[in-house]
């Protein structure tokens, strides 16, 4: 490994705040710069490793933002504390690369970057869900390839989702979006599994369902299942969006997909290693009916082997957040946090982070996932 490229902006600030890749716009450097920070940007694309993140630390460092590509654990917190570091960001709004309880013990606030990303990722299951149920990309290598010789009543024949039933496992922000997007387009009745009743998914499709009626139209229906394994055997599509955690690292294993209908579609946004990547190849293997569409993967980057030679599995390289305004605006939350906490201000107290994506944002930091731990206050009363 050569050495490491940097590039710095605002030199002469007086804190010091190491980001461990590039990320978009510009909102984000200005942020960082206003609250008297020096910028250190490590322009390389390879991944990290904790030891080159140690290094970047130094002696001196006031804050750091990461990428969910590498491992925060407790020797990184020790190393940013014993710098002097006082805040932390994640370029992500999940965060299971980071030991929160270590930067707690740390006193390294945590930051995260919700509410930017919550329909740009729903979009992408939207996209993974239709690829996979019309063929899209077959269809793609097949015209490619110039093997298209003619219309044909039997080509390609894949799965109408309209009126059909939906599983959402894991009905937060991502999960709820997803599947409002699903009823409203294309009419679905939805079962979800959450330890916590969504009442926002049960009053929207409740109310859209009264809607369709209005409109002479059958109405759609929101149940809430005991188990997994319910949801499963009668959804048509199942959509994965729960936080990677012990309890639902290999949630969808050998067994779980053998209770699937052999013409389901199941759709992974969320993380990798909820499901068990081997035996979902060993079941796509066997079930040419049953498609997949992954924006995640086990062992990311890699794919478990026998995934690349699948048709009936789509993958894409974990794009979910991938637009350009949730990635500025990312960029834009991930600064404002440590700048906040830098700043000495309170935790944004708020859902909405609209006002944090541009110009001087609120004196606050929008969103510590430590901060009840750490007692930090907020601008909520
Ligand atoms: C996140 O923010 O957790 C996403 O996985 C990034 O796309």
């Amino acid at each position: 490994m050569g050495e490491l490229r940097w590039r710095v902006i605002n030199p002469s600030g007086n804190k010091r705040v190491v980001v461990t890749k590039e990320l978009p716009g510009d909102h984000w450097l200005e942020v960082l710069t206003s609250a008297d920070c020096r910028t250190d940007i490590c322009t390389d694309t390879r991944i990290l490793d904790a030891a080159e993140i140690a290094a970047a630390v130094g002696d001196r460092c006031d804050g750091a933002i990461g990428q969910l590509t590498e491992t925060w654990d407790e020797q990184l917190f020790a190393a940013l504390e014993a710098a002097g570091a006082k805040a932390y960001s994640n370029y992500a709004v999940g965060y299971n690369n980071v030991d929160v309880s270590a930067a707690t013990k740390h006193g390294i606030p945590v930051g995260n970057t919700p509410g930017v990303l919550t329909e740009t990722t729903a979009e992408m299951a939207v996209a993974l869900t239709f690829a996979a149920a019309r063929r899209v990309p077959e269809g793609d290598r097949l015209m490619r390839a110039g093997r298209f010789s003619g219309w044909l009543p039997t080509l390609l024949l894949g799965e109408l989702l309209w009126r059909r039933t939906l599983g959402i496992v894991g009905a937060g922000r991502i999960g709820t979006a997803y599947a409002r997007m699903m009823v409203e387009g294309h009419k679905m009745d939805v079962i979800y599994y959450d330890v916590r009743r969504s009442d926002e998914l049960e009053a929207f499709v409740t109310s859209y369902g009264r809607f369709l009626q209005s409109q002479g139209e059958a109405p759609v229906s929101c149940t809430r299942v005991e188990s997994v394994d319910e949801l499963l055997a009668e959804a048509d599509v199942v959509s994965l969006h729960p936080v990677l955690d012990q309890s639902t690292r290999h949630l969808i294993d050998a067994r779980r997909l053998g209770l699937m209908k052999e013409t389901a579609i199941l759709v992974n946004a969320s993380r990798g290693p909820v499901i068990d990547e081997a035996a979902l190849v060993a079941h796509c293997q066997t079930h040419p009916d049953f498609r997949a569409g992954l924006d995640v993967f086990e062992d990311e980057p890699s794919m478990k082997p026998g995934m690349a030679e699948l048709d009936n599995v789509i993958v894409v390289p974990h794009l979910g957040s991938a637009t350009s305004w949730t990635r500025r605006g990312m960029a834009s939350l991930a600064a404002c946090n440590v700048a906040g906490i830098l700043m000495g201000y309170p935790v944004w107290g708020d859902d909405d982070v609209r006002h944090f994506l541009e110009g001087a944002p609120p004196k606050a930091a929008p969103s510590i996932v430590n901060a009840a731990d750490l007692r930090l206050p907020s601008t909520r009363a």
